[in-house]
């Protein structure tokens, strides 16, 4: 069977982790690493037997990787990936495809313009409760969306902050728990809802000694009308995660691991307009959703890419999408850090401006820790 050979550009927590999953993936093989770190780079070489570097244009440039996956910290996935696609070597950037969504642009534009296959390491759209959602959606069973609601409240320790100096730094990442913890719940909030056209939000730091947002609410303004809630914060236990989508026909709730599915034959705005019942309301059904098993997580992405490119099959997180994800993260850090309503799309020029006033204005020193590069399959 022929196997797509990938080349992997920084070999820290989850680089090393998709090393690992490779080995469980029938199609493909892991042929080289590189790590900018030379002792990094040396221990991945050496642990999966494989050719390393420190520079990613020698990764790319060999003839035994096909395929790149960039796992750096999110600063270099556009540098990188765009570098790979101009070679004509597909790339899997890791989430967030980038800090600014113009630097999001600048990847898909390489992928479109070179015919490049591109996808973006989104595995929890994978899991089998997220897909079934997303067919409830896509197939348009809740009718026209009018709320929309993400909770995602998680916990992280200053320990973890401190385990690397690019963590929750202007200079390092670009932003706190919106763009390092939220992006794979943000990216199936945007991919079911999709995305709003006006954002006001509000950010902080409540727990953390840290440089950029620990907590974000934001509420949403979409094309239609309808509204939207979101939270994210890593400073909260045990953690929350709950979405939700309210249309005219249908409420669907994601609640950790349970999905439950209400439907509303008559339409709740349509028995609002037309009955002259006062206390009355339309016929509510909860019906079962259907959740078929399947592979999922960092496995599943890793395989698919692969298949597509051995054989076509459809991406299930094409780079594209990857997109929305920054979109929505620059639009609530934007609005939370200047107070003001942001449209969507955020006008690019002004989110570049933005962040190069919040590095070069930056008088935030890290705490001293050893640095960790640990990933697992928890915390992603
Ligand atoms: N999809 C997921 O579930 C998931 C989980 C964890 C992390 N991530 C993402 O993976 C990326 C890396 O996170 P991590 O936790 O592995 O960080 P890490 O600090 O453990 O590893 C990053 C590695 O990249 C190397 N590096 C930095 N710049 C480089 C460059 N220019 N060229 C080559 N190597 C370079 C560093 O030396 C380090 O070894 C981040 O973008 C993060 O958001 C995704």
């Amino acid at each position: 069977m022929a196997k797509i050979r990938y080349g992997i550009v920084g070999v820290g927590g989850m680089g090393s982790g998709h090393a690992r999953t490779m080995a469980n993936v029938e199609e493909c093989v892991l042929s080289a690493v590189c790590d900018i770190d030379p002792t990094v780079a040396q221990n991945a070489g050496d642990s999966f037997d494989v050719p390393h570097c420190t520079d990613y244009h020698d990764l790319i440039d060999r003839e035994d990787v096909d395929a790149v996956i960039v796992a750096t910290p999110h600063y270099f996935h556009p540098e990188i990936a765009i570098y790979a696609l101009e070679c004509g070597k597909p790339v899997i950037s890791e989430k967030p495809l980038a800090v600014t969504v113009s630097a999001a642009d600048a990847m898909v534009e390489a992928a479109q313009r070179t015919g490049t296959p591109f996808g973006v390491m989104h595995q929890s759209r994978t899991e089998p409760i997220w897909q079934a959602a997303y067919k409830v959606v896509s197939e348009g069973r809740l009718g026209e969306i009018y709320r929309t609601m993400l909770v995602y409240a998680d916990f992280r320790s200053q320990a973890y902050y401190n385990s690397a100096g690019w963590r929750a730094t202007w200079a390092g990442e670009g932003g706190g728990v919106l763009i390092n913890q939220a992006p794979h719940s943000l990216d199936r909030f945007t991919w079911l809802g999709g995305l709003p056209s006006k954002v006001r939000a509000m950010t902080a730091i409540k727990d953390h000694v840290i440089e950029v947002e620990d907590v974000a609410s934001a509420m949403l303004e979409y094309p239609n009308g309808a509204v939207g809630y979101l939270y994210c914060c890593t400073n909260e236990l045990p953690p929350t995660n709950i979405m939700e989508f309210a249309g005219e026909y249908g409420k669907l709730q994601v609640v950790g691991n349970q999905i439950r599915l209400w439907e509303i034959p008559a339409g709740v705005h349509a028995y609002s307009r037309s009955s002259d019942q006062m206390w009355g309301h339309p016929e509510i059904n909860e019906v079962p959703v259907e959740i078929e098993p399947r592979e999922h997580g960092h496995i599943a992405i890793i395989r698919n890419f692969a298949r597509h490119l051995l054989h076509g099959e459809p991406l299930v997180a094409p780079g594209v999408d990857g997109i929305k994800t920054v979109e929505m993260i620059n639009a609530v850090i934007l609005s939370g850090k200047t107070g003001d309503e942001v449209s969507v799309p955020v006008d690019r020029e002004r989110y570049n401006a933005f962040l190069r006033e919040m590095v070069s204005t930056s008088t935030f020193r890290k705490q001293d820790g050893p640095d960790q590069r640990i990933t697992d399959d928890v915390h992603h």
